[in-house]
């Protein structure tokens, strides 16, 4: 029998009492354990991995975020330069800026779906109502991620979109001038606005997403993960390996969609912005299109108030409504067969977010459909421009 390497008893006593040392001052150990052993339905499927993938997403733009930030500069004369320098010159500088701007995107898609499955095995009813609460927190500030980081490249398209997007609130009577002015930090898009938009996405924002995800977790951790409605039952299975691995899988086919998008279709970086071109057919991201299409349709003036008002305040309405909604379906059901109602607004209203951003797609522009040529108006509505 070989003794045993009197170098490998130390080194397993030396990593011990490490341990030991930072357990006692800060518990980390066991809160680690307290998150990762959670029993777990073993019957869970894959749309449970979704808020993992959501992780997954959140700590891929901290990453690449903070390796963006090493180089980017956020001054009118500096910020597009830098960009481009961050895209052609830095070593994998080109990969790092696409996995951030792609990820952005998949991150609110995957959001989306989380909280799609949330409401469709209806995991938001009591004891969870708060917890759809925070989550909701966290849905928008991600939009407002997306919203400020959208600036940060100084290009056309960033610059005028985000003229466009700081205008909406700006038409909130009363209160809309002084948002509109605190937003850009004047009158207008300046280096101020950039200043601003730069500080919110890289401090405040992290800052406060990072405490609302822990809150979320361990909120999610107290009360356990609903099971499948109607199979309370089930056999449970620690959390590790077993959940982990099915985790694991969703995350490694995201990152190959990521690299799929990074390679086939790069995220651009368009002309440098000019506050005195404006480019045709500005329009906001696609998760903020539904909205901006939405508000075209009010008239010019309905009564006393002006029809942009009605269109902001009932698309907030419809936000404060999906924030509020586990405090609305307040019945203990949750099997989807018995929810026809609650479930049918919700694909309703899916539907409705849905056509509008097609419309605000198709809206100012030209296709030829089945060899005749159409021109969309403002409103989507298509006009025959030369027939076959
Ligand atoms: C950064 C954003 C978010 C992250 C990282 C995140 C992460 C997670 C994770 C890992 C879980 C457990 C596994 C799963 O259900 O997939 C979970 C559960 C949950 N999430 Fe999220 N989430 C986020 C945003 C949201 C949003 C936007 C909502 C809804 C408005 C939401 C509502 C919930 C609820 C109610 C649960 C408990 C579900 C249950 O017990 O079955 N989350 N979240």
């Amino acid at each position: 029998m070989l003794a045993a390497d009197p170098a490998d008893g130390l080194c397993r006593r030396t990593t011990k009492a490490v341990l030991r040392f930072v357990e006692e001052r800060t518990r980390l150990l066991s809160l680690t354990v307290f998150l990762s052993s959670k029993p777990v339905p073993f019957d869970l499927n894959w749309a449970y991995t979704l808020g993992s993938v959501s992780l997954f997403l959140f700590v891929n733009q901290l990453v690449t975020g903070v390796l963006l930030a090493l180089y980017y500069r956020p001054a009118v004369s500096e910020a597009y330069e830098s960009v481009r320098f961050i895209e052609e010159e830095v070593t994998f500088g080109w990969l790092v800026r696409q996995l951030h701007a792609w990820g952005a995107n998949l991150m609110i898609l995957a959001l989306c779906l989380h909280m799609a499955r949330v409401w469709w095995y209806g995991s938001y009813k009591k004891p969870r109502e708060l917890n759809w609460l925070v989550g909701f927190c966290l849905f928008l500030l991600t939009l407002t991620f997306g919203f400020t980081g959208y600036l940060l490249p100084w290009d056309q398209l960033s610059y005028w979109a985000s003229k466009v997007g700081t205008e909406i609130p700006g038409a909130v009577p009363v209160v809309g001038a002084y948002i509109l002015k605190a937003m850009r930090g004047g009158e207008e898009i300046t280096g101020a606005t950039l200043g601003r938009f730069y500080a919110i996405h890289t401090l405040v924002l992290p800052a406060i997403t990072v405490s609302l995800v822990f809150i979320h977790l361990a909120m999610m951790r107290l009360h356990g993960i609903t099971p499948l409605p109607g199979r309370e039952d089930s056999r449970k299975v620690p959390f590790f390996p077993h959940h982990v691995l099915k985790d694991a899988v969703s995350i490694y086919c995201t990152l190959a969609i990521i690299y799929f998008l990074v390679v086939v279709c790069p995220w651009k970086l368009h002309e440098k912005a000019d506050p005195l071109v404006t480019p045709e057919g500005v329009k906001p991201e696609w998760y903020f299109l539904w909205t901006y299409q939405y508000i075209k349709y009010f008239p010019q003036q309905m009564g006393a108030v002006s029809g942009k008002v009605v269109g902001i305040l009932s698309s907030g309405l419809f936000f404060a409504l999906l924030a509020l909604f586990p405090f609305l379906d307040r019945g203990d059901e949750r099997r989807p067969a018995k929810r026809k109602l609650i479930l049918g607004i919700g694909f309703l209203a899916l539907a409705f977010v849905l056509a509008m951003t097609v419309l605000g797609f198709i809206c100012e522009t030209e296709h030829t459909i089945l060899g005749t040529h159409f021109k969309f108006d403002i409103l989507g509505i298509p006009e025959v421009v030369k027939k076959p």
